[in-house]
C-alpha cells in the first residue's frame, strides 16, 4: 500500500473512532494512538529514511499534512465534547427564576448609636468638633481639674471604680473637655461635644446602670453668655423631641458650673398639660448644664476674665428612654433582637 493510501486509511479510522468517542479521557488515548511516538504516522516517518531525497520531500509533505489534519479533527472533537458537557450541565441545573432570592436582612445601628449620631449631626452642623478621650482616666482630669478636689462631698454622687489610687473609670465625659482645653493651650475658643461610655458605682435599678453613655458639650469663647446656652439647649430639645418644645431651666448645683441648671423640656405626651409620663408636672428633665466655673477655666489654662463658657451633659440612655417610652435601661444592653429591631 502506498504511503498516501495508508494515510487515507488512517484518517478514515480516526474519523470512525472520533465519532464513537464520548469522553475527554478517550480523546487523549486517541491522540496518542494517531499522533504519538508509537503511532503509524511516526512509523511512516521512520520508514522514509531509505527513500531518495525527492521521495522524502513528497512523503514528508503528505505526512505533515496528515499531522495537521489529524490534529484539527481531534481539536474539533474536543470543542464539541466541551460544548456538550456545558449543555448537559445547564440542563441539569435549571434555575427557577421565579423563586424568591435568599433573605439578606439588612442590619441597623443600635438605638443608642442612632441617638448619638443624630446629636453629633446636629452639633457638627453648628460648627462643633467631636472629641473623644480614654475611659480610664486620672483623678486629676475626672475630678480635680473640674473643681472637685479630693474629699469634695460632691464626689460621692459620682464615685466610681478606682483602678489604682489615681486612676478610675471616668464617671462622665467632662475629662475630655479638660483635655481639650489643655490641648488648646488657653488661647483658642473651644466648641466641642464629647460622646462616650462612662461608669458609676450607681445602684443598678430600672433607670441606672454601672455603665452608660453621655454626650457632653463645651463652648469657651470671649463673649459666651447664659442666653447662648439656653438657645443651644432649645435647639437640642427640638431636635430630639420635635418642634415647638419649650424648655425650662431650674437652678441646680454642679461643682464645675456656676450658675448650674437642670433643664426640663415640655412633656412629649401632654405638651405641658400634665400626665402620668411627666408625673403631672408638664415637664421632663433631660440634662444638666451651666456656665463653666472660673476654677475650671483656670485649671485648664483659660483666663476667666477674658473667657467664659457653657457646658451641658446629656445622658444618652435617659434620652432614648424618654423618647421611646422605654422602662428598663437593661433593654439597651441585653441584645434582644425583638427589642432592637423596633428602632429601624
Ligand atoms: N458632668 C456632669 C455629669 O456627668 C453633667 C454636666 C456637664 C453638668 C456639664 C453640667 C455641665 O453629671
Amino acid at each position: 500500500m502506498s504511503t498516501q493510501a495508508q494515510i487515507n486509511a488512517l484518517e478514515k479510522a480516526l474519523e470512525k473512532e472520533l465519532n464513537m468517542c464520548q469522553k475527554f479521557a478517550e480523546l487523549n488515548d486517541i491522540k496518542a494512538q494517531y499522533l504519538g511516538k508509537k503511532s503509524q504516522l511516526t512509523d511512516l516517518m521512520k520508514a522514509m529514511k531509505d527513500s531518495t531525497p525527492e521521495e522524502k520531500r513528497e512523503l514528508g509533505q503528505y505526512i505533515n499534512q496528515a499531522k495537521s489534519t489529524f490534529n484539527a479533527m481531534i481539536e474539533a472533537k474536543k470543542t464539541a465534547l466541551e460544548a456538550a458537557s456545558v449543555r448537559a450541565k445547564l440542563n441539569q441545573e435549571t434555575l427557577d427564576l421565579s423563586l424568591p432570592g435568599p433573605d439578606y436582612t439588612l442590619g441597623q445601628s443600635h438605638v443608642l448609636t442612632q441617638i448619638i449620631e443624630s446629636i453629633e449631626d446636629l452639633f457638627v452642623g453648628m460648627g462643633y468638633v467631636i472629641k473623644e478621650g480614654p475611659e480610664l482616666e486620672s483623678d486629676a482630669y475626672n475630678f480635680e481639674k473640674l473643681n472637685l478636689p479630693k474629699d469634695h462631698p460632691a464626689r460621692d454622687m459620682q464615685d466610681s471604680f478606682y483602678i489604682s489610687k489615681h486612676t478610675l473609670l471616668r464617671t462622665h465625659t467632662s475629662p475630655v473637655q479638660v483635655r481639650t482645653m489643655l490641648e488648646y493651650g488657653g488661647k483658642k475658643p473651644v466648641k466641642i461635644i464629647c460622646p462616650g461610655k462612662v461608669y458609676r458605682r450607681d445602684d443598678d435599678d430600672a433607670t441606672h446602670s454601672h455603665q452608660f453613655m453621655q454626650i457632653e458639650g463645651l463652648v469657651v469663647d470671649k463673649n459666651t453668655t447664659m442666653s447662648d446656652l439656653k438657645g443651644t439647649l432649645r435647639i437640642v430639645a427640638e431636635h430630639l423631641f420635635g418642634a415647638q418644645r419649650e424648655i425650662r431651666l431650674r437652678p441646680s448645683y454642679f461643682p464645675f458650673t456656676e450658675p448650674s441648671v437642670e433643664v426640663d423640656v415640655t412633656c412629649a405626651q401632654c405638651h405641658g398639660a400634665g400626665c402620668p409620663m411627666c408625673k403631672h408636672t408638664g415637664y421632663i428633665e433631660i440634662l444638666g448644664a451651666g456656665m463653666v466655673h472660673d476654677a475650671v477655666l483656670e485649671a485648664s489654662g483659660y483666663d476667666p476674665k477674658i473667657y467664659q463658657g457653657f457646658a451641658f451633659g446629656i445622658g444618652v440612655e435617659r434620652l432614648a428612654m424618654l423618647k421611646y417610652g422605654i422602662e428598663d435601661i437593661r433593654n439597651f444592653y441585653i441584645n434582644d433582637l425583638r427589642f432592637l429591631k423596633q428602632f429601624k
